[in-house]
């Protein structure tokens, strides 16, 4: 280093101090306080100096976190404190006993508190770090709790790590112990790229991890949304140990370390429990994947003196939430025809219990993610279903596969009325190309035009219109008005009275509004949300019907693809002799006012927060629509106005931060009542 002027080492150890401290702020904290671009810049500066001066380019320096030389092969560590597992509980019952367990032991009275942290238990891979005086000098994997594989060169990659523990008073020798782990955003991400590079996509998040930290060459490592949250310390060497685990989580986050912000400090059983279910709740939330909580004994001199049993410590437990993964026969598939044609396969199984209910079905989608998968019938498959996500078979067990599996072949003609099945090029759905002369898409048309945000046909259900149309007693949309009561009694649990009601809704239904009669329609991509705005843009169906392609695309929202199926729809001649038909039989709505006074809120975004105590949200939704305004659900820089009602929380915060204008439930009826008395 002698000949290294003293101005640029001073510089190059600013350089990456300040790289360090970004770096925390960043990918630690989530709280960055420069921009990217700045942060490059830096960069640029500490490699121009490690360029020119090879030699002061450290372990340490930000630079090698992109990765290095490929190696040969991981070798092995032994790990000098083992890395346990847990035990697991499944139950209230299970974490009864382990408290009382703890308690015998430790000699307590059946009414005294443990104090316990609660952590969610992270579903990563599990690996140690070892930092000497402060710097990173190993990371390991667990291998079997003694010996595993030193992955340092990948750890050093990962930006949540420190590469240079913060602050002065670490102890000489730490050993961290963390779970790594790819978030959910990221795992889409890196699947997407795969999908697009041609290369087979992960399974899951963990799979994810766990592949790319097992990568020989770090380069490829560096380009993986890898995270790592710390949860405990394994060698320690100082004057002082901290006397609680919980402690100890707060000297780590001073060091620099992501800390799970979930991690509670709790007194007894009966708090555990409550936290249990209050994580469950938020499962679903969460950015990453959890399969459970660990409860631990805080204080440090209890669990010394509670031990260990096999491989597992007395002082934690794991407690599981219910697998969102299982294995089960994939038994046959289906073929199922929507509205608008697009033929979906769906996999009948045999009933598993996953993620808290038994599932029997799921979608596999279309012919593109039956060819990823490769799957047979008569195949064992897994299937996964996290949260209110609908069930997803997630791979094929090839070891299990039985002889005599039967490949899938997506059918060419529709299963319900034989029209050819065409897949239009640039599209992954197939669709029935038979349009209303198929039974199935006459159905689901005719549910959609009942449904309650279009026509409203109370007393319509599903059953009912499947049986109305296998009965031939409905063709079309159209129909539903021509219907006579003598027609409807006698069908399965249809009395006279029944069938008046019926024929007293659907003749209620002829007075509608123009936005819920073109949602109705069933445009394909016309949503709720479409219909308002063409009804506020044109008026009257009429002027819909004309509008040249350049018009529709001048409405807002209204994009290539959408204008393309409206004007499409309206130049089908069956099409229009529907809406005849059904303006014949009386249906009608008043046509929307143009001018300016009837939309007083046109251009402009709404929100609606907390709940309204005088009226539904979908009222007030209505109102705003009528009055030209686009309902959102998210608080932005475009958003105009929004109405805070009672228990309006992080929305209101936003809002008030932007500066937007509030308005409490009082203050937007009486606007109501002001613009439309
Ligand atoms: S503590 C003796 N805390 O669960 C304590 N483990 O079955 C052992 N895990 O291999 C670990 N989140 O990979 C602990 N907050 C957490 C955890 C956690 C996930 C994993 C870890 C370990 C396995 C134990």
């Amino acid at each position: 280093m002698l000949n290294i002027p003293e101005l640029v080492l001073k510089r190059y150890e600013r350089l990456k101090d300040e790289l360090n401290r970004h770096n925390y702020l960043y990918y630690v904290l989530d709280d960055p306080s420069i921009p990217d671009s700045e942060y490059d810049r830096l960069m640029r500066s500490l490699q121009d100096i490690e360029g020119e001066f090879p030699e002061l380019r450290s372990a340490d320096s930000p630079s090698q976190r992109v990765g290095g030389e490929a190696l040969k092969g991981f070798s092995q560590v032994s790990h000098n404190v083992p890395m346990l597992s847990l035990d697991n509980a499944f139950s209230d019952e299970d974490m009864s006993d382990f408290d009382r367990r703890i308690k015998e032991r430790l000699k307590l009275g059946g009414s005294d508190k443990i104090a316990y942290v609660c952590e969610p238990k992270l579903d990563g891979v599990a690996v140690s770090l070892v930092y000497e005086k402060g710097l990173l000098v190993r990371g390991a994997t667990r291998g079997d709790g003694s010996v595993g594989e030193d992955i340092t060169v990948n750890v050093r990659t990962i930006n949540s790590i420190p590469l240079k523990l913060r602050g002065t008073d670490f102890p000489e020798l730490l050993e961290v112990r963390g779970e790594i782990y790819i978030s959910q955003q990221g795992f889409d991400q890196l699947n997407q790229k795969a999908l697009r590079a041609g290369d087979k996509p992960f399974v899951n998040p963990r799979n994810a991890a766990a592949g790319s930290l097992r990568q020989l060459d770090s380069k490829i490592t560096a380009t993986r949304p890898l995270e790592m949250f710390a949860y405990s310390a394994g060698q320690y060497r100082a004057q002082a140990k901290p006397d609680s685990h919980f402690k100890m989580l707060g000297n780590l986050a001073d060091w620099g370390f992501k800390i799970n912000r979930h991690i509670q400090l709790v007194e007894g059983i009966a708090a555990c429990e409550k936290y249990y279910q209050q994580l469950a709740a938020l499962r679903d939330q969460l950015d990453y994947e959890i399969d459970g909580i660990v409860y631990k004994v805080s204080d440090l001199q209890l669990q010394g003196r509670l031990g260990f049993v096999a491989k597992a410590p007395r002082w934690a437990i794991a407690r599981k939430f219910p697998a969102q993964e299982e294995m089960t026969r994939l038994l046959d598939v289906e073929f199922q025809v929507g509205r608008t044609g697009a033929v979906t396969p769906v996999a009948r199984l045999e009933p598993v219990f996953v993620g808290g209910v038994t599932v029997a079905n799921a979608t596999l989608h279309n012919a593109d993610e039956i060819a990823r998968l490769g799957i047979c019938v008569g195949d064992m498959v897994i299937v996964r279903r996290a949260g209110d996500v609908i069930p997803q078979i997630v791979k094929a067990v090839l070891e299990k596969r039985p002889v005599g599996a039967v490949p899938i072949e997506f059918p060419e003609r529709c299963p319900v009325c034989q029209s050819s099945v065409k897949r239009t090029a640039g599209e992954v759905v197939a669709r029935c190309t038979g349009g209303l002369f198929c039974g199935a898409q006459t159905k689901q048309a005719i549910k959609h035009f009942a449904s309650r945000k279009a026509m409203d046909i109370d007393g319509l259900g599903d059953k009912l219109v499947d049986l109305l149309v296998d009965q031939g007693l409905i063709y079309s949309v159209a129909d539903l008005f021509e219907l006579q009561t003598e027609q409807l009694v006698g069908l399965e649990r249809m009395a006279q009275k029944s069938a008046q009601n019926l024929l007293n809704s659907i003749a209620a239904s002829k007075q509608t509004s123009l936005p819920k009669f073109l949602f109705a329609l069933g445009i394909r991509e016309v949503g709720e949300a479409t219909g308002q705005t063409l009804a506020n843009n044109f008026g009257s169906l009429e002027s819909v019907i004309c509008a040249p392609i350049e018009e529709l695309l001048e409405v807002e929202d209204v994009g290539p693809v959408v204008a393309r199926h409206i004007v499409d729809f309206f130049n089908n001649p069956d099409n229009l002799s529907i809406i005849q038909a059904l303006r014949q039989a009386g249906v009608h709505w008043q046509n929307i006012d143009q001018t300016v006074q009837s939309l007083p809120l046109k251009g402009q975004t709404w929100v609606l927060t907390g709940t309204l105590e005088t009226m539904s949200r979908a009222e007030a939704k209505d109102r705003l629509q009528s009055m030209g305004a686009k309902v959102a659900g998210s608080v932005s820089a475009k958003t105009h106005c929004i109405v805070a009602a009672p228990g309006a929380g992080s929305k209101l915060k936003k809002a008030q931060a932007l500066a937007i204008e509030i308005l409490t439930e009082q203050q937007f009826t009486d606007f109501l009542n002001k613009e439309l008395p």
